[in-house]
């Protein structure tokens, strides 16, 4: 039996280089040792202000750009096909603590000073992402650097859930009902920075548009978002300790890294120390296109025929079903629901 794997992502507009290197990439990696299934996480994205036709048009946006990426038919599907994910969020939302959910710190930084005027979707969003795994009883979870603590937080409502609900099942059958889960966060490019602030991650959210890479940006705006990327004053380094306060320049650093075939921080001092910034980002700039042109060509081509995409959708929603379905009934009757 193929270990299963689980991964989601918002369709909050298209999906930009974190999103490649830290999640994405890895996908289409696991697909070919795992049983996976991907899942765009529209209940997941109006946790904040939203506007039904732009979700609309940015799932099927996100969905030609997976694709793209090469992410099989049959393994993607939107969220809210499936009923499973709030039927088991809900249950969810009785497991968890709230001095739980009180620690994290995604929904610290989304809600910001103002927390009384976001939603209860943004506070509870992370047991309805437990749900999404463990729906599949999926134990091994790719994402970015951003979800350790959520990852971790959905092991404490399996342990909670298999302590209170499971015991006979684990009489019965000598094993807890949920699985422990695991994060594979990527060695390189687990948090890839905006362009315009190395100490901020690079998102969907960030007012400046020149701060990301989208999949989809063309040869020349990927050129120009790299030359006008923030840098210092200072000449490339030769050795990773003299990166530690450049933020800016140890992240361009690391992109060029991840892209080359074969590279190593070292190696991609060893090829510029002693430069300045202006040949490295061309450098970077050509390497990001060459990486990138095929995947917003094909994202373009994808997007022509939406209803072969929405076709593609429900194939990945009925595969999808068959796991999910069985497992969160089955929850269900462990809690006494389902009369
Ligand atoms: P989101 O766009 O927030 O739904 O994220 C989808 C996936 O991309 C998750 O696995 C995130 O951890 C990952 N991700 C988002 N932003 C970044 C980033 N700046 N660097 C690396 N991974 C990221
Ligand atoms: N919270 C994730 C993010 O913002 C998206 C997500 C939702 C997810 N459900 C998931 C990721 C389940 C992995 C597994 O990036």
């Amino acid at each position: 039996m193929k270990e299963r794997v689980f991964s989601g992502i918002q369709p909050t507009g298209t999906p930009h280089l974190g999103n490649y290197l830290g999640a994405i990439a890895q996908w289409e990696k696991l697909q070919k040792t795992h049983d996976c299934h991907f899942c765009l996480v529209d209940l997941h994205a109006i946790t904040m202000p939203w506007e039904a036709e732009t979700l609309r048009e940015n799932i099927l946006q996100s969905a030609a750009c997976l694709l793209a990426c090469g992410i099989e038919p049959g393994k993607l599907y939107v969220q809210s096909s499936l009923h499973a994910h709030a039927r088991l969020g809900w249950l969810f939302n009785c497991v968890v603590r709230l001095g739980w959910l009180n620690r994290m710190t995604q929904f610290k930084d989304k809600a910001g000073k103002n927390r009384e005027k976001h939603s209860a979707g943004l506070y509870t969003y992370p047991s309805l992402m437990a749900a999404d795994i463990l729906t599949f009883k999926a134990t091994r979870i790719p994402v970015g650097d951003d979800q350790r603590q959520h990852i971790e937080l959905a092991n404490d409502i399996a342990q909670k859930f298999n302590h209170d609900l499971g015991k006979e099942y684990k009489e019965k059958t000598g094993r807890d009902f949920f699985p422990t889960i695991e994060a594979l966060i990527p060695a390189q490019a687990a948090r890839v920075m905006s362009l315009r602030d190395g100490t901020k991650k690079m998102s969907k959210s960030d007012p400046s548009d020149q701060s990301r890479i989208l999949l989809t940006d063309s040869a020349d705006l990927i050129a120009t978002k790299i030359k006008k990327a923030k840098t210092d004053p200072h000449p490339i380094p030769e050795t990773v300790a003299e990166l530690t306060e450049r933020p800016e320049a140890k992240n361009l650093l690391s992109l060029y890294t991840v892209l080359d075939k074969d590279g190593s921080l070292e190696k991609t001092l060893n090829a510029f120390s002693g430069k300045g910034f202006g040949d490295f980002k061309s450098a970077l700039a050509d390497l990001m296109v060459e990486k990138l042109a095929p995947i917003s060509n094909k994202t373009n081509e994808l997007l022509s025929d939406k209803e072969e995409l929405r076709k593609t959708l429900k194939l990945g929603a009925e595969e999808a079903r068959k796991v999910a379905e069985p497992i969160v009934s089955e929850a269900e009757a462990l809690a006494g629901l389902g009369f």
